[in-house]
């Protein structure tokens, strides 16, 4: 079994991981999976609770989740977010320029208009088809968990998205789920005693994809450093 480990420093998968939404049509193996979500629950977590639950979510299932969200006819913008804010209801600057760029950026690769507000949300819709990649997670706490547990499967995911890259695999975390909790839940077949927190696909990019290329910025340092003596 060849699970194509390439060992290289955390530095370069740092550095070369980037939210991808466009997958070749390239199955993923389940070894190879499970491997990296063995060696991604190392991560740490408070009183080693480990509260991280994760869905697999394969062709059939991410096409059930797609067609229960486009079914539900519930724009983005009017989702309930029920069990996790991810995001402000009000965003202020400097979040809100850097939401922007980001978006602005996204939307050129992909030759959309600004203003044109039904080709943004077809996109944004692809969210739910896990852009295509072959295999979908989904990360759910249990109710009985507090926000704390919110930390520790943030790290959970980086640590997938870190090994992902080692093994030449790309992902996107995706918040989007969140939006549209109790009908994914619903699809997906997860329990009501778990809480929707975030999804995230897996797969080989499509370098090829106009999206490919898109790297974003981060603010310098001294904005968000201050030191204290
Ligand atoms: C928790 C989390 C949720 C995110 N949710 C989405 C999402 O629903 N859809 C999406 O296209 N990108 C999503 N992103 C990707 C961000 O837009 C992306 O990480 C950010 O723009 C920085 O770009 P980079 O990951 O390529 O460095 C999410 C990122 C994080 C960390």
């Amino acid at each position: 079994m060849n699970l194509s480990v390439r060992v290289i420093p955390v530095d370069e998968a740092i550095a070369s991981r980037q939210a991808v939404r466009a997958y070749l049509d390239r199955s993923l193996d389940m070894d190879l999976l499970h491997s990296i979500l063995e060696l991604a629950a190392r991560a740490p977590s408070g009183a080693n609770m480990q509260p991280w639950k994760v869905h697999v979510l394969g062709k059939k299932a991410i096409a059930r989740v797609f067609e229960a969200v486009k079914g539900s006819k519930i724009s983005p913008d009017r989702a309930n977010w029920e069990e996790f804010k991810y995001y402000p209801s009000r965003f202020v600057d400097p979040f809100l320029a850097r939401r922007r760029e980001v978006g602005n950026a996204l939307y050129d690769c992909l030759g959309i208009d600004r203003r044109d507000i039904a080709a943004k949300r077809l996109h944004f819709l692809q969210n739910y088809a896990f852009f295509g990649a072959p295999v979908g997670l989904l990360f759910t706490v249990s109710r009985n968990m507090e926000e704390g547990a919110v930390l520790d499967v943030g790290m959970f995911m980086q640590n997938i998205m870190l090994i992902a890259r080692s093994r030449g695999l790309d992902t996107c975390p995706q918040a989007a789920f969140a939006a549209f909790s109790s009908v994914v839940k619903g699809a997906a077949g997860i329990p009501e005693g778990e809480r929707l927190l975030c999804g995230m696909a897996i797969g080989y990019a499509d370098r090829c994809h106009p999206t490919a290329n898109l790297k974003t910025s981060r603010a310098p340092l001294g904005e968000w450093v201050s030191v204290h003596e």
